[in-house]
């Protein structure tokens, strides 16, 4: 027994995902999803997916279980995306365009526009095929700039979010208040 994990094979990501319309992507597993940026109206289909999931990814991404996603919330997570400063993608079933899979997003923190927050989702029936990477590479090609930190709060113990991380490359150091900075090399 290891507690090594595989190394796989990465998903090309498609140029055009970034694209309003989006791309169709093929999973390691095979499976497609239609990944494109996160657009108003898409507020439903997080509030559906945040259900979906368990409370223990529920934590990982709020640090606290909400039994739901307020419209509060919500609408800063949909309705302040402007692909400038809070830039979100996220990936839906090819069969069921509002059943999401998948949701990344990275944007300034209003006191600090030197410095990016991100946060990356993906439903628990979808983990291991890619498509954490494909999301983390969209925003990292994506960032806003030319804020060259990040600043998070992830529990070094999580190895798929710390290997995601490194795809903005430079090493993740914890601050005193317990978040993961990393100063982006380009
Ligand atoms: C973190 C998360 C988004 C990763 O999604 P995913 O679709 O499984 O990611 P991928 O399949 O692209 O794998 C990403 C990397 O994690 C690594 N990884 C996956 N599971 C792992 C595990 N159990 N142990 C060690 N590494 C693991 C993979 O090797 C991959 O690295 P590679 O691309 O260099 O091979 C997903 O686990 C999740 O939603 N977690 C809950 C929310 C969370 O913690 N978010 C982090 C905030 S950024």
């Amino acid at each position: 027994m290891t507690d090594e994990y595989p190394a796989h094979r990465a998903v090309p990501v498609p140029a055009s995902a970034s694209a309003a319309d989006g791309a169709i992507v093929t999973l390691r597993d095979g499976r497609r999803v239609l990944i494109r940026p996160v657009r108003g109206g898409d507020g439903a289909a997080l509030a559906a997916a945040f259900q979906r999931l368990s409370p223990e990814s529920q934590r990982q991404r709020f640090g606290s279980a909400p039994h739901a996603l307020g419209l509060r919330i919500l609408r800063q997570l949909v309705d302040e995306v402007d692909g400038v400063d809070h830039v979100a993608f996220a990936a839906f079933l090819t069969d069921d365009p509002d059943y999401l899979v998948g949701v990344g997003r990275i944007l300034r923190y209003p006191t600090e526009p030197d410095t990016l927050d991100v946060g990356i989702t993906v439903a628990e029936d979808y983990r291991g095929t890619g498509l954490g990477r494909i999301l983390g590479e969209l925003l990292a090609a994506h960032r806003p700039r030319p804020a060259r930190i990040i600043r998070t709060q992830i529990a070094a113990s999580n190895k798929p979010a710390m290997a995601l991380l490194a795809i903005f490359g430079g090493s993740p150091r914890q601050s005193g208040d317990g978040d993961l900075v990393i100063e982006v090399n380009d």
